[in-house]
């Protein structure tokens, strides 16, 4: 599938978009530096912390560090929204506190409707839930200050 161009000059801290690449939705999300404060809080409740196994695609080795993104721009994730079970789309649940079957401790993150599994604000998959994986992180770049081209 072609790249895809994005213009993300209107997320805003705290936002996220959605869009189209490969005929899977892909989410854009401009994490503030409270949600990768919770990332960090994460690292020992997820599964694989460090992406050892991905899932349908490899980690690109510029986002194999703690956020799962372009150092340079680490606020911004970029990740497949496709549940690594069985590929229902999850819904994002940011700083909400308490959901239903979620801990009043839960950060925040991703809940896929299926059958339960949450990711945290870094895609991955939290222990003991049926999803195996993270989700995946295409390839990206930066070709301007706002644009992101995707694949
Ligand atoms: Fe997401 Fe089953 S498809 S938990």
């Amino acid at each position: 599938g072609a790249p895809v161009e994005v213009d993300i000059s209107n997320l805003k801290p705290g936002e996220m978009m959605t869009v189209a690449w490969r005929g899977k939705p892909v989410w854009i999300i401009n994490r503030t530096d409270e949600m990768l404060t919770d990332v960090s809080k994460a690292d020992n409740e997820v599964a694989d912390p460090h992406t050892k196994k991905p899932f349908s695609m490899p980690l690109p080795e510029y986002c194999n560090n703690e956020y799962r993104a372009r150092a340079d721009r680490k606020n911004l994730l970029v990740a497949v929204a496709v549940c690594t079970h069985l590929g229902c789309t999850p819904v994002a649940r940011f700083q909400e506190g308490a959901q239903p079957n979620l801990p009043d401790d839960w950060p925040g993150g991703f809940l896929c409707p299926c059958h339960g599994s949450t990711y945290d604000l870094a895609g991955r998959v939290f222990k003991n839930k049926p999803a195996p994986q993270n989700l995946d992180i295409p390839r990206y770049m930066f070709t301007s200050a706002n644009t992101v081209v995707i694949g």
